[in-house]
């Protein structure tokens, strides 16, 4: 039997036990009725789940509706409905649960050891904290690994790059910066191993969830031992905590000497730290590859435009203080992302009958009443309003009703302000020292991508780098 006919087998059956252990919650569901309504429906989720929010949105008029995908039926609701699961604490909707469900934690991360949703707190308290005291390792490991990825041979005056793989690999490398040092996050395989870690979790977490739970354990430690997991990059990163603590304490006993016993206690702490580097890498190298996509379909004199703002900001704030703030247009572009693609299609959580229940965001990013002429994608949307209003309400780390990006209530992302620093510093050493722009003059963004629920950047969309010589080019000076 040929590979392709197994899967799409296997498909139909998962999709047919989905229908078996699905609850009725007495809302209207999307397309066809009865088990092969919801099958047919399971299947088409997987590369058109956006289609089949639209159908549910003009079908249902805003009101919820349920919508049956391959990892589970979702209760979608309309924007009436923020205020409810803002002001949730948990109990009745909760989060935690739905981001172990997703991620499936207990099994992919071992989170039992480590404590109930550990990551978070790390990046409310400690991520948070440091701020800008990270800049100048971001902006120094960004000037050097553009440097390397952007490389011009003798007769070239130009690169084409994959976007959104490069983006990964320079995302991963500028964020572990200030949380490994320059060692690890410059040894390539390592971060070749941190990132197919956060890819391969991902796909692991969603078949585990089609096997009964005593079995997960099992599968995850067979498929990541065959297919790579925690262990590779784990392999490397547990020494390198071991010669930390050993450095910090005085002991100096060589990683190479440490008993098997010594070694395994630290796996938590490393899982911690790859669990930061996945709520990170693709959030932020997604986010980063739409706006790029954006910024090289501008004209020249648009882009200018920001690279003026952002010299003004950094020259106004002084040496070594931070002009990030200063720059709205760049700010604005960010923020218009978020509205237009959001990361994915809806902003979830769970209740704990086990249904996902997830808002909308169509109807919330794309009111005309909010954001006039809403199909626009303009980087500059938010920087116009910010020169009559002079408010944060339209800075991109700003949370509000009608832009949940970043998800809202108790559980809203907490490295948001470590991202926006991060995309930042990137976007603009990159504007201010290259010319992007996108292959043969286009000027349409490469279509995004969708996969289930998430927006995707065109994944082989390229961009074309040129280096801005002499005194066109300048740089932050942080
Ligand atoms: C552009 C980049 C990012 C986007 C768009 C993003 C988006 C989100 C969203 C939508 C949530 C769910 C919030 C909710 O459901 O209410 C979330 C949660 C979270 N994010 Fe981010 N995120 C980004 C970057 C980061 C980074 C860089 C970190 C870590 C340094 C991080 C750490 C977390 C954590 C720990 C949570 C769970 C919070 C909790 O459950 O209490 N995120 N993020």
């Amino acid at each position: 039997m040929q590979f392709e006919t197994l899967v799409a087998i296997s498909a139909v059956l998962l999709a047919f036990l989905l229908y078996s252990t699905h609850h009725r919650t007495g809302l209207p569901r999307v397309g066809k009725g009865g088990p092969l309504g919801f099958i047919l429906m399971a299947l088409k989720s997987i590369t058109s789940f956006t289609d089949l929010i639209d159908e549910g949105l003009n079908k249902y008029g805003g009101k919820a509706f349920v919508l049956p995908s391959m990892t589970g039926s979702f209760v979608l609701v309309g924007p009436e409905n923020v205020d409810i699961i803002k002001s949730s604490d948990d109990t009745a909707i909760n989060q935690p649960i739905s981001i172990n469900e997703n991620l499936q934690t207990m099994y992919t991360m071992n989170s039992r050891i480590q404590g109930p949703h550990f990551q978070a707190g790390v990046a409310r308290t400690d991520v948070t904290r440091a701020g800008y005291d990270f800049i100048p390792e971001v902006l120094d490991e960004t000037r050097l690994a553009m440097s390397e990825a952007f490389a011009l041979n003798a007769d070239q005056k130009s690169t084409s790059v994959p976007l959104f793989h490069t983006m990964t690999h320079l995302v991963a490398r500028i964020t572990n910066r200030p949380i490994l040092g320059t060692s690890l996050c410059r040894n390539k395989p390592f971060l070749q191993d941190v990132i197919q870690f956060t890819e391969t979790l991902v796909v692991y977490a969603q078949l585990l969830l089609w096997f009964p739970k005593i079995l997960r354990r099992p599968l995850y430690l067979l498929a990541s031992s065959t297919f790579g997991g925690h262990k590779e990059p784990n392999r490397v990163l547990i020494p390198y905590l071991k010669s930390l603590i050993a450095d910090r304490e005085g002991g100096l006993e060589s990683s190479a000497s440490e008993s098997p016993e010594e070694i395994a206690n630290l796996e938590p702490l490393a899982m911690r730290i790859l669990s930061i580097s996945l709520r990170s890498i693709h959030t932020s190298s997604m986010f980063g590859s739409h706006a790029i996509f954006h910024l090289a379909t501008l004209s020249e004199a648009e882009r200018d435009d920001i690279r003026q703002e952002i010299i003004e900001a950094e020259s106004e704030c002084g040496y070594n203080k931070a002009p990030l703030s200063k720059m709205r247009k760049l700010d604005s572009t960010l923020r218009e992302t978020g509205r237009f693609y959001s990361l994915a299609s809806v902003d979830g959580t769970v209740v704990p009958s086990g249904y996902s229940i997830a808002v909308q965001l169509k109807p919330i990013h794309f009111d005309a009443s909010v954001y006039p002429e809403p199909e626009k994608f303009d980087c500059f949307r938010f920087s116009k309003l910010r020169e009559t209003e002079e408010s944060v309400k339209h800075a991109f780390t700003t949370v509000e009703n009608d832009f949940l990006l970043f998800g809202l209530g108790r559980h809203v992302c907490p490295g948001r302000f470590f991202a926006s620093m991060v995309l930042k510093i990137m976007l603009s050493h990159l504007l201010l020292n290259y010319d992007v722009t996108l292959p043969d003059g286009a000027k349409e963004v490469p279509k995004p991508m969708l996969l289930s629920l998430l927006v995707m950047p065109n994944l082989t969309g390229r961009v074309i780098i040129k280096p801005r010589v002499g005194q066109a080019a300048q740089d932050l000076e942080l």
